[in-house]
């Protein structure tokens, strides 16, 4: 008997899917079918692929361009800006999904690294959807001290430390409304898989030691960490193998199998699974799948990672070579079948913005 797993709507709440002015490294198309195969009913887009998500204009061509190409269920974030973009948040809460702040260097050119213009940013974010913040290190005390002062969710992404770890573990128990993401190329690789990796092992943050690593998995069982997020980043292997390749790495496509290869090894259990890639990341940011909208994976399935077999359109992974048991069947939103295993059978277009029904609501 094969031993088969049923998700219910897999969500993922950190993904560059490109398009726009850089649909040459994805497009919204190429990358929700990517969301699909890797076992995925919806993902959330982050706002640094130009033209910046931080305008009204920029928000609704991206709403338009997604509501044409998109194969999977999605939301945007609007992006926090350095020269000060608050006075538009009234304006656009309705049909985004939270608002992100980039706090550290990054790939593209959203950064806010004073600390002033940071507590703008907060205290005018209206109403109670999640802030997700990009902060290392030292950034995380800085977010935090925020955090405290206004009391506004705020979700963490990529965890990569175990200094920052042990940050959110205190602020949780200290009563503050934080939650965390880490990503699977944090959880398997580290900085010993650079020499190997070269550019394809780059992204941000960098990949760290093993007790960092380590903290992370401790994060998973204790319930400081609680979403398992790709951070899906693709870029061309062109751009990979230039003299300054940026950082990134798509992961849309392997985080269910991985995260079932972990199950097997007894790293994880099933149900932690559910909760990190599906139950919290909808709580979280306030979505629930209907009954018909569920992801089959076989359990049993054993396979290789090869970049040449993703949807994405970069067609690499850091992950190239590894043995994974686990893989996704089938894919069902709303009660149609939209991934069989291995094509993408829904439509561009079909795919909805779960946030969309408050358009235009403040
Ligand atoms: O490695 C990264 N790539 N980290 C980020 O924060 C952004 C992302 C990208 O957009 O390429
Ligand atoms: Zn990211």
């Amino acid at each position: 008997m094969t031993h088969t797993l049923t998700l219910p709507g897999p969500f993922d709440p950190h993904v560059h899917l490109r398009g726009m002015d850089w649909a040459h490294k994805g497009t919204f198309a190429s990358e929700t079918a990517a969301a699909l195969a890797g076992g995925y009913w919806a993902v959330l887009d982050m706002p640094n692929t130009p033209p910046t998500t931080t305008d009204p204009a920029a928000l609704a061509a991206k709403l338009d361009a997604l509501g044409r190409d998109a194969v999977c269920d999605w939301g945007v974030y609007f992006g926090a800006s350095q020269d000060d973009n608050t006075a538009a948040y009234t304006q656009i809460t309705g049909p985004v999904c939270g608002l992100k702040i980039i706090n550290n260097a990054t790939t593209g050119s959203l950064l806010i690294r004073d600390q002033a213009m940071r507590a703008r940013h907060y205290a005018a974010w209206p109403g109670r959807k999640p802030i997700a913040v990009h902060a290392e290190a030292e950034t995380v005390a800085d977010i935090l001290a925020l955090v405290r002062q206004y009391r506004k969710p705020t979700h963490f992404c990529h965890i990569s430390l175990a200094d920052e770890i042990r940050l959110l573990r205190a602020a949780k128990e200290d009563g503050l409304p934080v939650t965390a993401g880490v990503t699977p190329h944090h959880l398997l690789l580290t900085q010993d898989d650079i020499g190997a990796l070269g550019a394809l092992g780059y992204m941000k943050p960098e990949l760290s030691t093993k007790a960092d690593q380590q903290a992370l998995w401790d994060g998973i069982a204790r319930g400081v960490v609680d979403v398992v997020e790709s951070d899906h980043a693709p870029h061309t292997r062109e751009e990979k193998a230039s003299a300054r390749p940026p950082g990134g790495v798509p992961g849309l496509e392997t985080t269910l199998p991985l995260l079932c290869t972990a199950v097997r090894e007894g790293r994880l259990t099933l149900e932690r699974l559910v909760e990190l890639v599906a139950l919290r990341p909808q709580a979280i940011f306030g979505v629930r799948p209907d009954a018909a909208t569920y992801t089959v994976v076989d359990l049993d399935a054993a396979g290789t990672i090869t970049g040449a077999n993703l949807h994405t359109l970069c067609g690499w992974t850091p992950f190239e070579g590894m043995q994974v048991t686990g893989k996704v069947r089938e894919v069902w939103i709303r009660g149609r079948k939209v991934y069989d295993g291995e094509r993408v059978l829904a439509a561009p277009g079909s795919g909805v913005n779960l946030y969309r029904a408050e358009r235009g609501a403040p």
